[in-house]
């Protein structure tokens, strides 16, 4: 009988697949049995198992989300060499004694239709504060915190741009031009594409994706500088299948595997350094990224902190 993984993967559904087959294909005695779910929506089930879990690794999804399981007790450390890693994985482990690992970064933007801001004479954005302009009325679409490490990495970017009390001030204001608050983080940026909504907020590795599959999306670097996301990986503590979930965990670490994200359009800044970068990936060094403190911001008493005051100063009034 074929041993089981049970995997929940918060990337893109394409590169889900994809590392399911190839992982298959060199383990066949290894059966994945696997679900797409948001980042913070896995935190969620994974506390509420917590002691009788039904997931044996969690793949991919917002690297904060990951160090809250972490010092939750909830995941447990792999033992995987992360020596061929770049930096900002390697941080994660050490924030996270051995419990999350980096494989992936991209940094937080802004996307807009080029065809529907011209038809409806829209000037686009450049800057974060742009996006609290009236002319953006019913405009904006961005996912919710609670549900999406997306929209957490957001909120946690403007606190750290502007500080705490501004930055609610500042998402309330944008939250006035936001149509519709999503549960998943890259669904604002294929509303985008689509033409359903003229602005998006997301990763910009999601909206090259789009832009490359010929939509009309540009993509943004706001003006005041932006944060970015370290995706993760973790193994759940009183996994049933931990062999299994180790063997994942090394295989989702190589060089060889990273490279292939791009044939699936992930297009995310591998975290091994012998990894071939796609051209596509956004060039994070051109980028003025700010220096995002992953182990304030991937605790529990500032997300639930944060997402309290989220859900009071700015909230979502038609939760999905
Ligand atoms: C997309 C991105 C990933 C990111 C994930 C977070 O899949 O490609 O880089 O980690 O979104 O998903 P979420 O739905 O939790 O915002």
């Amino acid at each position: 009988m074929a041993d089981e993984l049970s995997l929940v993967c918060s990337a893109e559904q394409d590169w889900c697949d994809m590392m399911v087959a190839a992982f298959e294909a060199e383990q066949p005695d290894i059966d994945v049995l696997m679900v797409r779910k948001s980042t913070g929506e896995t935190l969620a089930q994974i506390r509420a198992e917590a002691g009788n879990p039904k997931i044996d690794v969690w793949w991919g999804g917002t690297g904060d989300p990951h160090l809250i399981a972490a010092e939750e007790g909830l995941t447990q450390p792999s033992g995987a060499d992360t020596s061929e890693l770049l930096g900002w994985a390697r941080n994660m482990a050490d924030i996270s004694d051995g419990r999350a690992i980096g494989i992936y970064a991209g940094a937080l933007g802004i996307a807009y239709n080029t065809e529907i801001l011209a038809d409806r004479n829209i000037a686009p954005p450049q800057c974060w504060a742009d996006l609290e302009d009236p002319r953006f009325v019913g405009e904006i679409q961005v996912a919710n915190p609670n549900s999406s490490g997306t929209a957490y990495t957001e909120l946690a970017t403007f606190v750290q741009l502007f500080g705490e009390d501004e930055a609610m001030v500042k998402l309330a204001a944008i939250g006035q031009n936001v149509n519709s608050y999503t549960k998943s983080g890259s669904a604002p940026s294929k509303a985008a594409a689509r033409g359903e909504t003229g602005v998006s907020i997301g990763f910009m590795h999601d909206m090259v994706t789009l832009a490359a599959q010929g939509f009309p999306l540009a993509i943004v670097a706001p003006c005041e500088g932006t944060g970015y996301e370290v995706g993760a990986v973790s193994i759940i503590e009183g996994a049933r299948n931990f062999d299994a979930a180790q063997a994942w965990v090394e295989f989702a670490l190589r060089a060889d595997v990273q490279s292939r994200a791009p044939e699936v359009g992930a297009f995310q800044v591998p975290s091994n350094a012998n990894a071939q970068v796609a051209p596509e990936s956004p060039d994070l060094a051109s980028i003025k990224l700010i220096d995002y403190d992953f182990a304030t911001y991937g605790s529990s008493e500032t997300r639930e902190r944060l997402l309290a005051r989220w859900d009071a100063e700015v909230g979502d009034p038609n939760p999905q």
